[in-house]
């Protein structure tokens, strides 16, 4: 496995590796690797002669007062998993080489990518600039790694659906896979920010895919419509967290609010336990 730090020579070594005739299975992250992030890398691997994985904490996706310093950076472990999957390449880059810093400049990234309401709803809302952010590094990386397929997981759902729509408006010639969502056995999602939580914070974290798993159940069973549904799950969610932020229901491609259901939905939460914010998601077929 080679680690890489500079996007020059990982551009290089991408662009020899397609003039080869090698398919490059591209895996995004911000290390703090945990099982969701291996599903995603051995889907890869499965899939292509090369397998690619980025690791970098986009500074660029983070709002004044959030976690960019502490969120957790573990990249011997990091490698030490990669390797066992036998991943090919990592591309670990320094922040100044992925966002430079224009001394004569105040603001720290000048190319933005905006999406007119995709990036505005759900976790856009209380997050003002995030999803510009991931927006923004995800395209360079997509320039940088040239890669056949991406693979990002289920549970950052308006991530997913931006980066989609990204590939999409810039007819950018990449396949797009979307991973289901890993969990704990007790139904937990896994994220690296689970290793924010106390023991007591962490079961009282679990309410929020409970509420969930309910939720989708009922809505299949079509015995009571939708709007009722979902006022019961944000008053017990209400109950059991310490802010929630948004619960909604929406159509799995527009992220509009559904009525009723019809087409594939995704009911979507966001919520604070202690510190600690979390997401998840389940998604209903149509
Ligand atoms: O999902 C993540 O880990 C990040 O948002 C991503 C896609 C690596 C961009 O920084």
């Amino acid at each position: 496995m080679k680690v890489i730090r500079s996007p020059k020579e990982f551009q290089h070594r991408m662009r020899l590796l397609r003039r080869r005739g090698s398919s490059i299975g591209f895996v995004p992250t911000m290390g703090a690797l945990h099982e969701g992030h291996l599903r995603l890398v051995r889907r890869a691997c499965a899939e292509n002669d090369t397998v690619v994985v980025s690791i970098f904490v986009n500074p660029t996706q983070f709002g004044p007062g959030e976690d960019y310093k502490k969120y957790p950076r573990r990249m011997r472990d990091d490698l030490k998993k990669l390797r066992r999957e036998k991943v090919d390449y990592v591309f670990e880059p320094t922040a100044s080489a992925m966002v430079p810093k224009k001394s004569s400049h105040p603001v720290r990234w000048e190319t933005s990518r905006e999406f007119h309401r995709l990036a505005g709803v759900l976790c856009g809302k209380y997050r003002p600039g995030h999803f510009r952010g991931v927006a923004a590094i995800v395209a360079k990386l997509f320039y940088l790694a040239q890669p056949h397929r991406v693979y990002f997981g289920a549970k950052d759902y308006q991530q997913t659906a931006i980066v989609r729509r990204l590939i999409s408006d810039l007819d950018l010639d990449i396949a797009f896979r979307l991973v289901p969502t890993v969990r704990e056995g007790d139904g937990l999602a896994m994220s690296s920010r689970n290793a924010y939580l106390s023991p007591a914070e962490r079961a009282r974290a679990l309410s929020l895919s409970r509420v969930l798993f309910v939720l989708r159940r009922e809505i299949r069973a079509g015995r009571r419509g939708i709007a009722v549904l979902r006022q019961d799950a944000i008053s017990t969610l209400r109950r059991r967290v310490d802010r929630l932020q948004y619960l909604e229901i929406v159509d799995a491609e527009t992220l509009r609010p559904v009525s009723r259901r019809g087409r594939k939905c995704v009911a979507l939460a966001a919520c604070y336990v202690g510190q600690t914010r979390l997401i998840d998601n389940v998604i209903i077929p149509g």
